[in-house]
């Protein structure tokens, strides 16, 4: 090695060795990268127990995480373009101006958690369009086998009510979601990736008479069960009949929406899909990796805090592989992937059973 690579491996390592770390010693003996996310821990104490109810996995955690979409996904290019104000992504706006925006249909449900989050930002002086992102990633990480989503920091409070119509209704037809994805920036194998979440996920107002109804048999776990049970050749309705956005399911107690029924079996999307079932890590790295994104809508990231370090570590799962439900067999899914075949999957022993709902709490 001639002494000019010497030289320079030696600057690089002092260099290296010399950064100073910005390291902050926060409440409990906490150790945080930067000392703005401090507070950030004691938000985490205070929802965990009193938005939570003990860092569970259930209908709030499922609703906060929803709540990160519902807000960043009013944001329109398109609109921008052509001289309108578009949204502004992950701003709050959808709790500063929740009189307007819950109003709008596709945000049915969702002044339930903006009511229950809203007291929690204020009390702890943070960001409405940080709370919502934080609770979100917070909620997940409850989920076992769950992801552990970047957070960052900084947004401001100063945000202007969404347009109307920006956010995806179940109903709509998978050419006008793809379309209104791609004009915020995610592309449909993002799409794929986003509904990932609705593994942990329920319904209340498609079919108002079966509240808590879950997509899948296990709406606590972030497994590909989600996935699977979704490409099922549909059989029943879990209430009261046919709901405008509703698909038959395959299982008692589960609920299909009619958007992730299409997702899953356009020739566009099915691939991408079925990809996701047969590793578990990868499924969650890709959920992971669009967050980041959708958590940043309408913001440059490089002006942001990361506080990553903040959201907990989620609970390690072994799932094995996903199953089919008991009564299914690998002739009930819809194998909808041109390219690859449909991996093997073993079903549950036993005749079929009915899926609980998520008690309300
Ligand atoms: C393609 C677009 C999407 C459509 C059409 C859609 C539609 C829906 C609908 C209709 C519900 C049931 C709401 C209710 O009746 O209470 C729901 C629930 C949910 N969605 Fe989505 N969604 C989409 C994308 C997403 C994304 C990107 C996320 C998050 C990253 C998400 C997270 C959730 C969660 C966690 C729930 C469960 C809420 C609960 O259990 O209370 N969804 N979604
Ligand atoms: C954010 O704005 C809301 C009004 O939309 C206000 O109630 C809240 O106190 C503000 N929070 C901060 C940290 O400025
Ligand atoms: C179901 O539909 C029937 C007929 O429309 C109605 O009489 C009944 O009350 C409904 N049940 C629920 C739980 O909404």
């Amino acid at each position: 090695m001639s002494f000019k690579a010497l030289f320079a491996l030696a600057t690089l390592a002092i260099s290296v060795t010399a950064a100073p770390q910005p390291r902050a010693v926060c409440s409990q003996g906490r150790i945080a990268s930067n000392a703005a996310c401090c507070k950030w821990f004691d938000v985490l104490d205070d929802i965990q127990t009193n938005l939570f109810d003990g860092s569970e996995c259930g209908e709030e955690a499922h609703e906060s995480l929803r709540l990160t979409f519902h807000d960043a996904i009013g944001f329109s290019k398109s609109m921008t373009e052509q001289g309108k104000f578009g949204g502004g992504g992950a701003d709050g706006s959808i709790m500063a101006f929740s009189e307007i925006e819950t109003n709008f249909h596709a945000n049915i449900g969702v002044d339930e958690i903006v009511e229950e989050q809203r007291p929690f930002a204020i009390k702890h002086e943070v960001s409405f369009g940080d709370f919502i992102q934080f609770a979100g990633a917070v909620g997940v990480s409850n989920c076992a086998g769950g992801p552990r989503l970047q957070f960052l920091t900084g947004r401001s409070n100063v945000s202007q009510a969404s347009p109307d119509l920006l956010v995806p209704e179940p109903s709509d037809a998978t050419d006008k979601i793809f379309s209104r994805m791609a004009d915020a920036g995610f592309s449909i194998t993002d799409t794929v990736n986003l509904l990932i979440s609705h593994t942990v996920a329920a319904q209340d107002h498609v079919d108002p008479t079966i509240p808590g109804t879950p997509f899948d048999s296990t709406p606590s776990q972030f497994d590909a069960q989600f996935l699977v049970e979704t490409l099922l050749t549909g059989t029943l309705f879990p209430g009261n009949g046919s709901n405008v956005g509703e698909e038959l399911s395959a299982q008692h107690g589960t609920f299909r929406l009619q958007s992730d029924f299409e997702i899953s079996r356009d020739a566009r999307s099915a691939c991408d899909w079925q990809s996701l079932i047969v590793n578990h890590n990868t499924m969650v790295q890709k959920f992971e990796s669009v967050m980041t994104r959708l958590a940043t809508v309408g913001h440059n990231p490089f002006t942001l805090v990361d506080c990553s370090e903040v959201i907990p570590v989620p609970k390690k799962a072994n799932f094995g592989a996903p199953t089919l439900p008991a009564g299914t067999t690998l002739k009930d899914i819809d194998a909808s992937c041109r390219a690859s075949p449909f991996p093997t999957l073993k079903a549950d022993p036993g005749p079929a059973t009915s899926v609980a709902a998520v008690p309300p709490s």
